[in-house]
This record gives structure tokens, sequence and C-alpha cells, in this order.
């Protein structure tokens, strides 16, 4: 037998939360779906198949550092769309809420630039926005802060209005958002080591681990530490017990297909949390 216990399935899952001390969450924009906000890579409703009007080279480019520095524009305009603001957090993002409030949460790692997080009321510290936010602004390659407000004006008088807040601050002005390009704020670096070795639980939620380095955190707990993913696709590292490639006995990977917010409500039902989600 090996030195640690199988989980692998959902109910084994909710016993093993039951205990957990040290719950890691990773987030990805499925989770934020069911507030109206569509994801990146859902194949005719995410953004990068709904970029046509903006005449990209390649969807990504609006995120892209040095297609930004040639031509703002296309961003400056999404981000009128994107900017936080007049959507509530999901089931998803109260049930990491909590998860800190019962004390399980070591931190939420989410690559989400909508601030959900932090509306559904986690502290600062229990958030790592691993793709940054709209939180604040700065100019690009330089250690210069822009007034957020002042970008979010501008950005919405238009195109000569950004180019006179460039000139005004001597460089392109810049959410605090992380672009293809670009490192992720020191922040996460710092942290996910440590984070990572006390980790004793992780939740993936609504995230097609496709972009790098965030896509790698789901490989980082020890061996034996049970993950469940809660995914519309399957994705991602696991070994779920319906690959059949594991001795059930090895297995500590668990497959929730279906929506985030249907995932922990299930999820919180058998561990006995629903009240406490729906309260
Ligand atoms: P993606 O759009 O790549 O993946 C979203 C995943 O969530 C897909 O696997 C969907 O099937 C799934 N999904 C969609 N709606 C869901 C729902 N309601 N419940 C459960 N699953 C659902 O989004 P991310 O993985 O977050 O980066 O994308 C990662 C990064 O790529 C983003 O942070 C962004 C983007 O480029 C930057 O902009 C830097």
């Amino acid at each position: 037998a090996p030195p640690y216990a199988r989980c692998s399935s959902l109910s084994e899952f909710a016993q093993r939360l039951q205990s957990a001390r040290h719950v890691i969450v990773l987030l990805g924009a499925g989770a934020s779906v069911s507030a109206g906000i569509p994801d990146f890579r859902s194949p005719g409703t995410g953004l990068y198949d709904n970029l046509a009007k903006y005449n990209l080279p390649f969807p990504e480019a609006v995120f892209d550092l040095d297609f930004f520095v040639q031509n703002p524009w296309p961003f400056y305009q999404l981000s009128r769309e994107l900017w936080p603001g007049g959507y509530s957090p999901t089931a998803a993002h109260h049930f990491v809420k909590l998860l800190h409030d019962r004390q399980q949460l070591l931190r939420c790692y989410t690559q989400n630039i909508d601030s959900l997080e932090a509306l559904a009321g986690l502290p600062k510290d229990k958030v790592v926005a691993a793709h940054g936010n709209f939180d604040s602004a700065h100019v690009v390659g330089r250690d210069v802060e822009v007034p957020i407000e002042l970008l979010r004006e501008a950005t919405l008088r238009g195109e000569d209005a950004t180019r006179e807040l460039n000139e005004q601050y001597g460089g392109l002005c810049k959410p605090s958002i992380t672009f293809f390009g670009e490192a992720l704020p020191k922040r996460f670096g710092e942290l996910a080591p440590e984070d990572f070795e006390l980790c004793d639980l992780l939740v993936v939620m609504g995230t097609s681990l496709k972009v790098q380095p965030f896509a790698c955190l789901a490989t980082f707990p020890s061996v034996g530490v049970p993950r469940l993913l809660i995914n519309r696709d399957r994705v991602g590292p696991f070994h779920f017990v319906s690959d059949g490639d594991l001795p059930i006995d090895l297995v500590t990977d668990v497959f929730f297909q279906g929506d985030c917010d249907d995932g922990v409500r299930e999820l919180a039902r058998l561990a006995g949390m629903l009240p406490a989600l729906e309260s």
C-alpha cells in the first residue's frame, strides 16, 4: 500500500476536505462564466473567438506586450468591456470565501482579472492575482504609477484621450494586468514554493491550464495530496480513476465534469458545508 490514502471520488475528496488545513484553490475564467464574463478559449463563446472587430494578427495579440507597444488601441477598446464593475461573485467564489471563513484556505491563486475574489470577501493576502488586475496602472517599461481612474476615463473617452494620457506620462499607460511577454507579479514566485510545501488539498476550477507558468502550479502539491478538477472539459496533468492508468489505491485525483458552481455545491453538500455555502 502507498504511504498515503487514496482519494478517487468526490465523496472521498469531500471527506478529506473536512480535515484539510491548507487548501489551495486555482481559478480560471470558467469560475466567472456564470457571472456573465466569457472565458477565453471556449469555442464560439470565448473571448478569443470574438475579437474580429479588432483586426488582430492572432487573438492573443490583444494581451501581447510587443503588439500593445505597436498598437495599444485594440487593448484599450477591449479593456472598456473587461473593466471590473457590474459583475457579482459566483458560487465558486463564495465557496473559496467559505474555506477562508473556516480557516482552511491557504491561498487562492487566480488567473482572473475581474477581482471577483475580493468582491466575494477574500482578504488581499489570501489571493495571488497571478495575471494582475485593474487595481493599478503603470507606464510600460518604467517604474511610474498611473492613477487607474485616469486611465479608465481616457479609454472611455477614446483613442485621442489615451494618446494624450500616454504623452503626459511619457510612455504607454497600462493596467497592471500581466501580458504575454511580461513577468508575473513578484508575489507569485515568492509565495508559491512555500504554499505548495504546506498544501494538503488542491482544488482547480474553470481553467484550461494552457497558460504557463500558472498551469504548472497544478503539479506542485506533494505526492499523495488530493487534487480536484472542476471543469467542463478534462484538462491538465491529472490521473483520474476513470483513466485506468493507476492502481486504484494510488489515485489521488478527482474530476467533477461540469460547471464550477455545480461542482462546488456538490462538494459542499458531500462535506456538510452546503447550508453555510447557501447562507
Ligand atoms: P480558458 O478560456 O483558457 O479556459 C477556461 C476553461 O474553463 C475551459 O476548459 C472551459 O471548458 C472551462 N469552463 C468554461 N465555463 C465553465 C464553467 N461555467 N464551469 C466550469 N468550467 C468552465 O481560461 P483560463 O484557463 O482562465 O491570460 O485562461 C488562462 C489565461 O489565458 C487567462 O488568464 C488569460 C488568457 O490569455 C492573460 O490574459 C494574460
